[in-house]
């Protein structure tokens, strides 16, 4: 995680950022605080990356890279400011023991925010931010199934704003999201799928944060929170709507580097 030091809405690169509608300094440290705090909570351990002025989305280190072993597959960001993240994300990966790599120079690509492990297969979603060709590039690299996801809808411009691995057979999903086709896919690889409303998917209830049976999210995903107790997840919310001014939610503000859990290479 990084802290939100320098978090703010400077540029609009998303539906939801409005420069005129800023977030609150005090709040969003707050909220950024109790997030980190209920995820050690649950089991997580912390490492932390430096904020650095001038990179306000530094904070959502999700779009750093793709981790995959001791593999850091970085981003290539689609957007002008957010670009001067990658060395910096380069840097705290070498120093922490990864290998890191680029996508290819032509192909956009930004990170976990885009791919995401269930079960042996890579999902990844395109088109808005990441390209098709990234996704089949780290196919390629991985030796892995790929399904790539067009997505149709600006407001979930990131997979992990739409779709959220909870193990290798279990995951939440938005299915407006998606194109009829990406429906079908994601629903013939993944048996057990839980679908979140309109209401709920715009308080980000897909951008969670999985700790082995336990789910960090927004406040205001009750309906997601029971689903999820069902197939015997315990929930966890807490308020990140200072983020989501910027488009991100719980999810976002993290990445996990030992793999994720609905991931089989671990
Ligand atoms: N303002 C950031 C952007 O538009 C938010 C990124 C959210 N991250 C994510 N993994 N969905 O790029």
């Amino acid at each position: 995680m990084c802290p939100p030091d320098y978090f703010g809405i400077e540029y609009e690169i998303n539906p939801w950022m409005h420069k005129d509608v800023n977030a609150d300094y005090v709040t969003a440290r707050q909220q950024w605080r109790d997030l980190k705090e209920l995820l050690e909570r649950v089991g997580a351990q912390i490492e932390l990356m430096e904020p650095v002025k001038g990179l306000p989305d530094l904070v959502f280190t999700a779009n750093a890279a793709l981790i995959w072993q001791d593999q850091a597959y970085l981003s290539r960001f689609r957007h002008g400011p957010r670009q001067g993240e990658t060395p910096v994300d380069d840097q705290w990966f070498r120093s922490h023991d990864f290998d890191t790599q680029l996508p290819p120079e032509h192909l956009n690509f930004e990170g976990a925010g885009d791919a995401l492990f269930c079960g042996e297969t890579l999902f990844g979603g395109y088109i808005v931010r990441s390209d098709a060709g990234a996704i089949q590039w780290l196919g390629s690299e991985l030796h892995c199934r790929v399904i790539p996801l067009q997505l149709v809808d600006e407001r979930y411009y990131h997979l992990d704003t739409c779709f959220c691995p909870l193990s290798p057979t279990e995951a939440i999903w938005y299915p407006p999201a998606f194109d009829e086709y990406g429906q079908l896919a994601i629903e013939s690889a993944v048996p057990t799928l839980s679908k979140v409303s309109d209401e709920e998917a715009t308080r980000f209830a897909c951008n969670a944060v999985v700790v082995g049976k336990h789910v960090v999210m927004n406040t205001g995903c009750p309906k997601l929170e029971v689903a999820l107790q069902q197939l015997d997840y315990e929930t966890h919310a807490t308020p990140l709507d200072e983020f989501l001014k910027s488009g991100g939610s719980a999810k976002c503000l993290t990445l996990r580097l030992d793999g994720e859990e609905a991931a089989v290479w671990r």
